[in-house]
């Protein structure tokens, strides 16, 4: 059966689609049920849809793997096992379960096959090679323990770091021995997947230069901002307020309103990800604030590449490595190498009277202007698409890279079994800060120091984060202590705790 999955712009949500006959989709929204507010500006139209969220009934009682069919199987697999005899890779958060229907299939991949299902009943069994789990529901609470030696955890994150700060502390992914991130030093880079294609940037410029001038007479502000989510660790709010100052800013959704969006836009309907009339009315901006909620290496969103599609001026802050990934070195105006909200300002208004200056920043939609290798190449070469029927989807993807991983590790312990003289034992593999290691949330503006006790921001983010590491501190001694029960974890929190105030380790 296929599956692909769909991103719905402006939600960190997949929305996984089966293809019927040639012309039919089905596609059913899943939502990740413990996972924080999205950037969306009005959320409740697709909330509705989201709690009809669908469930996959089991056609499968009991683990009967031998009735399964088989997937694409690729030219360097020569797999000749049958089901029965395959390693299972357990998807441990239910909800992204990347099959349809049933719990469970067989899977041929790029160089060998296994069977993956979402039953935890396989949890401890001694076929069960890996775990994989979806980064936003991690809780460590509810960890699969007791962690066996023979298996592995594979980590599969691509939202946010706000969703879960546990995986940003080096005790919390060195967890997991393969991940799937927006970094790319993952083993499964995930880094582009807000950007469809080269086309999408090639894409021509929604609105001239003459038309945005037109409009600035008629009182459109130069810079636009649209945001409803507002208590976020980037503390975006905290910047723009501060810029507001020195440049006029159209801003229409929740955070810093000073506008009401025009009436036909404001069906919550409609308003949503790529609409059509909803794009209209943004391209008409010289600049939108791009802010991304977290901020951490390669974390780059559909607030960055959108308005590059349209034709319009990113004002940037998010990845702090984002020129790595522009199409030339004069594509987005990066916030933080200006000094201060006011200087930025004052650049923007030198580019909003300069025409030669502001087309510069669009001659990247020129053919053959887009000059980063190392983006062409990642676009080139990366195995999964994006809205793109015609290639898998990066979940199917991990769990192949995944499944290769495990089968060539069981071949190699095989082999060092039977000549230890002659083959080396398989090495440990295991993932390391840089897969994910976002830093701790710092204000939008202004230094700590100096932000009032009762700071709502405050109160929130740099404690989310350090408790994370708390936790993930807890699962490690879980582990260690070789405990069964996940609900320990408080315990062991507080016992470290104790320890800690004690001076000891
Ligand atoms: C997987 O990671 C764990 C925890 O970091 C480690 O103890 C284990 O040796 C790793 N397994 C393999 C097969 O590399
Ligand atoms: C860990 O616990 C499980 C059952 O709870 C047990 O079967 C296993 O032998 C234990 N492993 C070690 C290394 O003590």
């Amino acid at each position: 059966m296929c599956v692909f999955f769909v991103k719905m712009a402006g939600r960190g949500r997949l929305l996984p689609c089966v293809c019927l006959g040639l012309f039919g989709v089905l596609c059913w929204v899943w939502v990740s049920f413990a996972s924080f507010p999205d950037d969306q500006l009005y959320s409740e139209a697709l909330d509705a849809v989201d709690r009809a969220a669908f469930q996959p009934q089991s056609a499968l009682s009991d683990m009967e793997f031998g009735s399964v069919v088989s997937s694409y199987r690729g030219p360097g697999n020569t797999d000749r096992r049958s089901n029965k005899e395959l390693p299972i890779i357990l998807w441990w958060s239910a909800g992204l379960f990347p099959h349809f229907p049933g719990d469970s299939e067989r899977i041929d991949c790029a160089t060998s096959s296994c069977l993956v299902t979402s039953n935890r009943k396989v949890q401890l069994y001694k076929r069960t090679a890996s775990i994989v789990f979806y980064g936003t529901d991690f809780r460590p609470y509810e960890a699969p323990l007791p962690r066996l030696q023979h298996q592995t955890w594979a980590l599969f994150h691509e939202e946010s770091p706000m969703n879960n700060y546990i995986l940003s502390h080096s005790p919390g992914i060195r967890l997991f021995n393969y991940t799937a991130t927006f970094r790319r030093e993952s083993d499964y880079p995930l880094t582009l997947q807000w950007l469809p294609s080269l086309e999408y940037l090639l894409h021509p410029v929604a609105v001239s230069l003459k038309e945005k001038n037109q409009l600035r007479r008629e009182g459109v502000a130069p810079v636009l901002y649209m945001q409803s989510h507002c208590d976020v660790p980037s503390d975006r709010d905290r910047y723009v307020r501060e810029l507001m100052k020195y440049i006029k800013v159209d801003s229409y959704g929740k955070c810093l309103n000073n506008k009401p969006l025009p009436e036909h836009l404001q069906d919550t309907a409609t308003a949503t990800g790529e609409e059509p009339r909803f794009m209209n009315f943004v391209a008409r901006y010289k600049f939108h604030l791009a802010l991304e909620n977290g901020l951490c290496p390669d974390y780059m969103t559909e607030k960055l590449w959108r308005p590059l599609h349209q034709g319009c001026v990113p004002v940037y802050r998010g990845s702090p490595a984002v020129s790595d990934w522009m199409p030339n070195d004069h594509t987005a105006v990066v916030i933080d190498s200006f000094p201060s909200p006011k200087a930025l300002a004052d650049f923007l208004t030198r580019l909003d009277e300069n025409d030669d200056e502001y087309m510069k920043y669009l001659e990247f939609k020129n053919h053959g202007r887009i000059t980063n290798s190392r983006l062409l190449e990642a676009l080139e070469t990366r195995e999964w698409g994006v809205n793109d029927m015609s290639k898998p989807n990066y979940l199917n993807g991990f769990e192949c890279y995944v499944c290769d991983q495990e089968n060539a590790r069981l071949a190699a312990e095989r082999a060092y079994k039977k000549f230890p003289n002659k083959s080396p034992p398989p090495q440990p593999k295991m993932a390391s800060y840089s897969h994910m290691g976002c830093p701790l949330p710092s204000p939008g503006y202004g230094d700590v120091q100096d932000l009032p006790a009762d700071d709502g921001w405050l109160q929130i983010w740099p404690q989310d984060y350090w408790q994370s590491l708390d936790q993930a501190e807890g699962l490690e001694s879980l582990i260690r202590h070789n405990e069964s029960d996940p609900s320990l974890l408080w315990k062991h929190m507080q016992n470290m705790a104790v320890r800690r105030a004690r001076g000891k380790h």
